[in-house]
């Protein structure tokens, strides 16, 4: 059975197409690919102990499933793909699907989210893949900092290949940020000079408690009132800029013109205009980065089942959405980790890591 369609009227566009529709309005837009669920850092934030389970190779979509499926996504509405990991870039031949993404009819916006240590070597051939944006994950400029935090000494090479990705003429670059309390929250200005001085536009990204955070608590985050304190006792006066879309990060402007962002997912939600969904390197597909449950496209696919049967499937899972996973846990007083760590090796697709950042 297909969910029905819906029209309303596109903001980004400002003219009327048709959209799927989950139970609070939301659109289906964005979709975030995770290539692989390997990881070349290990961030205490999203990866801070060892033993994880590994996905079996035989079951990660191949290159034809993913853009097949990608396909059928774009047909139903999502026109913003988004190439994650774990590391993305250690998926082999990454451009050659970059590529096929590129092609597929609908899709607007290619971006992808790394890590940035294997950029310098990849970033020209994705540039010429028809890859459209980058976003490199950058926590801290100091190299003890660094390792301690990533358990790896990589800092100089994601500096580097973010330097590749000028180089290669991405244009809009993006840094990510995830600040937590005593261990980089001295560093926001120097960060923030940094990315000025390169013309990016950085993000700072309160600490949250998803799968894989087991060591997370509220007292580590620092929240978007306390970043803009501690920015603006080095800047002055910020000034709030308007919401131009569904993004997660509010955008804001120091005196002199330079452009930030702030994703408060943990302060304040933005689950009310949520437009994303996530497919797993093995082809789970979540509606909400907290979610417990998926749905197997991958069985779907390998089980014969046609384009109209997978589109089918995916609009009446999207009709009936109703996450709004960020905001319930904003209503808990007592919040704690989302899961401990029994859990999470039971089910490994409860891992951040997993479901790609
Ligand atoms: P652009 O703004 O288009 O560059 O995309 P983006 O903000 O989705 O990019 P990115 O992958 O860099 O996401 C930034 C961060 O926001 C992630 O690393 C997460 O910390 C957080 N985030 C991303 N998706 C979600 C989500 O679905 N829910 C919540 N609560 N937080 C998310
Ligand atoms: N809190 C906030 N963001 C996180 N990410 C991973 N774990 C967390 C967390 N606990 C995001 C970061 C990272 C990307 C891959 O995923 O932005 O850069
Ligand atoms: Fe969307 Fe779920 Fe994240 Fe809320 S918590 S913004 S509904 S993915």
């Amino acid at each position: 059975m297909t969910a029905p369609l819906r029209r309303r009227p596109d903001r980004r566009y400002g003219m009327r197409m048709p959209a799927l529709l989950d139970r609070h309005g939301r659109p289906l837009r964005n979709l975030r690919l995770s290539v692989t669920d390997r990881c070349n850092l290990r961030c205490q934030y999203c990866m801070p102990d060892d033993g994880y389970r590994w996905l079996p190779r035989g079951d990660v979509l191949s290159f034809e499933e993913i853009a097949r499926l990608a396909a059928v996504f774009a047909a139903l509405g999502v026109d913003e793909l988004r190439l994650t990991g774990g590391e993305p870039l250690l998926r082999q031949d990454l451009p050659v699907l970059a590529g096929m993404l590129a092609r597929v009819p609908g899709v607007r916006e290619l971006a992808m989210t790394t890590n940035g240590v294997l950029l310098r070597e990849s970033a020209g051939a994705l540039r010429q893949a028809g890859l459209h944006r980058v976003t490199v994950s950058l926590d801290t400029l100091d190299a003890d900092t660094f390792r301690r935090l990533s358990r790896r000494d990589d800092l100089a090479r994601v500096l580097d290949g973010i330097a590749a990705a000028r180089a290669a003429g991405f244009a809009g670059l993006k840094l990510d940020t995830v600040v937590i309390d005593g261990v980089n929250d001295h560093e926001l200005p120097a960060l923030l000079d940094y990315a000025r001085g390169i013309g990016a536009e950085l993000r700072f990204i309160e600490y949250m408690d998803v799968g894989g955070a087991t060591r997370w608590s509220m007292d580590r985050v620092v929240s978007r009132a306390r970043m803009l304190e501690l920015l603006q006792a080095r800047f002055g006066p910020i000034r709030a800029l308007r919401r131009t879309d569904s993004a997660p990060a509010e955008r804001f402007e120091l005196g002199d013109g330079t452009v930030f962002g702030i994703i408060a997912s943990v302060t304040q939600p933005f689950c009310a205009t949520c437009d994303r969904s996530r497919l797993t390197a093995d082809g789970m597909w979540f509606r909400c980065l907290y979610a417990e449950q998926g749905t197997d496209l991958r069985a779907l696919l390998r089980g014969g089942a046609g384009d109209a049967e997978l589109a089918g499937t995916i609009a009446e899972l999207w009709h009936a959405r109703d996450d709004r996973g960020a905001e319930r846990r904003a209503h808990d007083p007592h919040r704690r980790p989302l899961l401990p760590q029994s859990q999470l090796r039971a089910n490994p697709h409860l891992e951040m890591h997993k479901r790609g950042g």
